[in-house]
């Protein structure tokens, strides 16, 4: 068994930079763990921490059942996949591969075997005699790759492997990893800036900010029901609009007004929203969520906005239209039908079983 938990986790730099701010966190056997935050936030000490490359300040690291704080990196039983390949130029794909093992004194039949595997596994047999200045990127990162495999380790850690290759090769690697946690069921924590990377490879998601980690889920439960406005803002491209705007209650409804243009709450929202009635708050609405009227059948005509066309762009399958309210941009994503004119107006419906609402000071999500 390869869990692995953390428990108040700290690291502060001499410094004085809390690099890891008091985080607790549990990754089950055989999970694919994603680590996702901006750069800067602290992904990196963390796995450092786990792997034992850097030393705690505060805290517990636990790997299966054992207590790992004072035990040396090498004996962690952990292998850990950089950003930069780190492979030595002048030793084979094969050479590369062994290295560790070698160190390691394993006897040769047993590391033939090992390199073997990987390589079968990674489809890199054909290139076991070559050196890495004969090798593309993607090769070069399989060998990466391959050098943890043949450790056999019960953990392994990816520090943003992709992001020195190109984003093709990066979307392709993307799915390799995906079939080597399948394939391997091992337990991986994969940390990543690229919220599509951890939408599309994760079990689970930890969203971090400044050393900590506000959430923890399911891809779907981060994208459809983040806890606060960083995690909605961070997930999700292009982002979640956020508008700032006024809550009040006419007759029994409760309604929206963001100064230009206003929307009416739907029903399940009110016991939530009530306290919030003729304050200020922040209503959070993903692109995906806002329809051009003219492709909606029986529109409620509460949920409709008259807003401006400033940029339109085209990717083909669909249209990315920049909308103007007359104090906030919002960008919304249209089916290739609609063929707006940039500066005309035009009426947009909102799906609002579909928003968000944030409190203004805390930015946490009230419903
Ligand atoms: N060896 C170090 N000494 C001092 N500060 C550091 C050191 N390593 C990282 N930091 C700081 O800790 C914070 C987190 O860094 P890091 O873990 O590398 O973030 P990330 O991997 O998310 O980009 C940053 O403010 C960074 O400048
Ligand atoms: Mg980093």
């Amino acid at each position: 068994m390869a869990q692995v938990s953390v428990r108040n986790l700290t690291k502060i730099f001499h410094s004085n930079i809390i690099a890891v701010d008091n985080v607790t966190l549990g990754i089950n056997n055989k999970e694919f763990m994603v680590l996702l935050g901006p750069s800067g936030c602290g992904k990196s000490t963390f796995l450092r921490l786990i792997a034992g490359l850097e030393k705690l300040t505060k805290g517990k690291i636990f790997i299966g059942d054992r207590l790992v704080n004072d035990v040396p990196a090498k004996d962690r039983d952990i292998a850990m996949v950089f950003q930069t390949y780190a492979l030595y130029p002048h030793l084979t794909t094969f050479e590369n591969m062994a290295f560790g093992l070698r160190l390691r004194r394993y006897p040769k039949s047993e590391i033939k075997e090992r390199v073997n595997e990987a390589a079968e596994i990674l489809g890199i047999k054909n290139l076991l005699n070559r050196l890495p200045k004969e090798l593309s990127g993607g090769e070069r990162q399989r060998v990466a790759l391959g050098r943890a495999i043949v450790r056999k380790p019960l953990v392994f850690l990816f520090d943003e492997p992709l992001s020195n290759l190109d984003a093709k090769l990066r979307v392709q690697m993307r799915t390799e990893i995906h079939k080597l946690h399948l394939k391997l069921q091992a337990t991986m924590i994969y940390v990543t800036h690229d919220q599509l990377e951890a939408l599309t490879l994760g079990d689970r998601i930890a969203v971090m900010k400044d050393g900590e980690i506000f959430q923890v889920d399911d891809p779907m439960k981060i994208y459809n029901l983040p806890v606060n406005k960083f995690v909605a803002s961070f997930i999700g491209a292009p982002p979640m609009n956020f508008m700032k705007g006024k809550l009040f209650q006419k007759d029994s409804k409760f309604y929206f007004n963001e100064g230009k243009i206003q929307v009416r709450v739907i029903d399940d929202m009110y016991e939530r929203l009530r306290a919030y009635l003729g304050k200020e708050v922040i209503l959070g609405i993903r692109p995906e969520d806002i329809y051009d009227r003219l492709f909606v059948s029986e529109a409620p005509p509460e949920n409709i906005a008259r807003v401006r066309i400033e940029v339109t762009e085209l990717l083909g399958s669909e249209v990315y239209l920049y909308l103007n309210t007359g104090l906030h941009t919002l960008i919304a994503r249209a089916s290739t039908h609609t063929r707006p004119q940039v500066n005309s107006d035009i009426d947009v419906v909102f799906d609002m079983s579909k928003v968000h609402f944030f409190d203004k000071d805390t930015e946490l999500t009230i419903v």
